[in-house]
């Protein structure tokens, strides 16, 4: 990972990982070019320019040779047809018509707190946010109710997610484990599980099949069907079948083959784990952040009078709540790494970056955890302080923004952005309605934070400690929830 005091770091053979607003969206300013200019060359930032793609290494999310997700596709024109129809079911309108079934979900996560703040039982956020996660993710993806969040029958396909996503991780960081049989043993090692997880999945998708286009608001209505569901080899190996498997957040727990592996990773990824990472850590942060706490509080009890109230334009609107969340976004990156790059064959080279000329061949990117602590862009950075992202001199919030990297940047950067601010808004808005909360007495409170017996950042009590599985896993914050008021009675208790 690049410190912030370095700005390029040698990440392994053929990689440079680098630390820098410009290496991740050039300059604020006039643009730069690429390539020669008689004897003059141009720099280039890595995300934003057409002579640069995604790096080999996502091809190993291919769920079979040539048939790619949005994730993994890496020919330009391939994502670009892609990305228009997973952009439909994305886009802000389209998430808007989800908003409903959204709220839904947040009710019974709003349901278990209830119940949790009678007993004045500690409940431990990770589970419960990433459940919350998965149900939302499983109607946008197939307009199904796996009520994980109630009921253990579908559990199995999203606990022990961070071990396969770890495994996973490391095929991506180093592919050539995988040449070498390491995710054949494990897959054989897994075989059960992994049967049972895609047996579950397969009927997932089959059921949506075999119902009208039309009976659900998700990504097979959305996209008009427009995904091939036809292949040779069947629905498993069709283009529907990828995208979903892309979208869909379980899984990723099993050791299965490095393939499937690497689409369950990214599906975790994208679909509810990253969205699910972020609420947890914004609950982690009120927890220890009292001022910051009272503050968000005020704007959500001033804003609406009702629970039921707060959704749509109006929660948008909440500019506190917006600094809150892209400060736990900037402290805590659900996606912490490095999406690799490179420079795309036929293109005429040398690559230049941050005044480096990169030899062909080499994978380069930016390490989002680390320029989000770089204090070029970001003063006091290890200090939680949502008020910086509401300061008035647009030049110091232009420069912030320039070096903001939760979601990548450019083409390739996330396609889900609103429908995460939306899940994490609503979530944390409307808990802040209907109860207060406090991290739980003694050591049961220290969960998700550092170490106070570790050295460097893993001793941060403050910080919400992520570990880098291409998303993250993590742990707590374990809180105590305290009905306000009678508001509650509005919600009912979840058994
Ligand atoms: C706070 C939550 C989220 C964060 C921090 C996040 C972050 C990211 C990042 C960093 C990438 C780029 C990865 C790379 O280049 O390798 C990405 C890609 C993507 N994300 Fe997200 N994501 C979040 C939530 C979501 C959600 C909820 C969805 C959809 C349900 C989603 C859909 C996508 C898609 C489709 C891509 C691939 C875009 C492309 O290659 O064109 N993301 N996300």
């Amino acid at each position: 990972m690049a410190s912030h005091s370095c700005p390029v770091v040698r990440h392994g053979p053929n990689k440079l990982t680098f630390n820098s607003a410009q290496a991740l969206q050039g300059e604020i300013g006039p643009s730069r070019r690429f390539g020669y200019a008689g004897a003059h060359h141009f720099e280039v930032d890595i995300y934003n320019n057409d002579k640069i793609i995604k790096s080999h290494v996502y091809s190993a999310c291919q769920l079979e040779p040539g048939v790619d997700s949005v994730f993994s596709v890496r020919d330009m024109n391939d994502h670009r047809r892609k990305r228009k129809l997973i952009g439909q079911a994305l886009a802000e309108r389209s998430i808007r018509t989800f908003e409903p079934l959204m709220v839904e979900q947040v009710d019974v996560f709003l349901g278990i707190l209830a119940r949790s703040s009678q007993s004045s039982t500690a409940v431990d956020m990770t589970p419960c946010c990433k459940r919350l996660g998965v149900d939302i993710i499983g109607l946008l993806t197939f307009g199904r109710h796996l009520n994980t969040q109630t009921n253990p029958r579908y559990r199995f396909m999203v606990d022990n997610l961070s071990w396969a996503n770890y495994q996973s991780n490391i095929l991506f960081q180093f592919p050539l484990l995988a040449s070498m049989g390491v995710p054949q043993i494990l897959y054989i090692l897994s075989y059960a599980e992994f049967s049972k997880y895609m047996k579950q999945l397969e009927n997932l998708v089959m059921g949506r099949l075999a119902q009208d286009r039309d009976a659900h608001h998700d990504l097979y209505s959305v996209t008009g069907g427009a995904f091939s569901t036809e292949s040779p080899k069947g629905i498993q190996a069709s283009e529907f079948w990828s995208e979903a498997l892309f979208f869909f957040p379980a899984g990723a727990r099993l050791t299965i083959s490095p393939r499937v592996a690497m689409c369950i990773l990214i599906g975790s990824e994208i679909g509810g784990d990253t969205a699910s990472t972020a609420v947890a850590g914004l609950f982690f942060y009120l927890s220890r952040n009292p001022k910051v706490y009272k503050k968000l509080a005020e704007e959500i009890r001033s804003n609406f009078s009702k629970g039921s109230e707060i959704q749509g334009p109006r929660l948008a609107r909440c500019q506190y709540l917006r600094a809150c969340i892209d400060e736990t976004l900037r402290m805590s990156p659900p996606v912490s790494g490095t999406p690799w790059r490179e420079l795309r064959s036929g293109e005429d080279g040398p690559l230049i970056v941050d005044g480096h000329v990169i030899p062909r061949g080499t994978q380069v990117g930016v390490s989002i955890y680390s320029l989000h602590r770089n204090e070029n862009y970001f003063s006091d950075p290890d200090v939680y302080l949502p008020e910086r992202w509401l300061v008035e001199d647009e030049a110091v919030r232009s420069k912030m923004n320039s070096a903001f990297a939760a979601f990548s940047s450019g083409s390739r950067g996330c396609a889900g952005k609103a429908m995460a601010y939306l899940e994490v808004s609503l979530v944390v808005a409307k808990t802040l309605w209907y109860f207060d909360f406090d991290k739980a007495p003694g050591r049961m409170g220290w969960l998700g934070g550092g170490s106070p017996r570790n050295v460097g950042r893993r001793g941060k009590v403050d910080e919400f400690q992520l570990y880098d599985t291409f998303s993250s896993t993590h742990e707590g914050p374990n809180l105590v929830f305290r009905p306000r008021g009678d508001h509650w009675k509005e919600i009912g208790v979840t058994e």
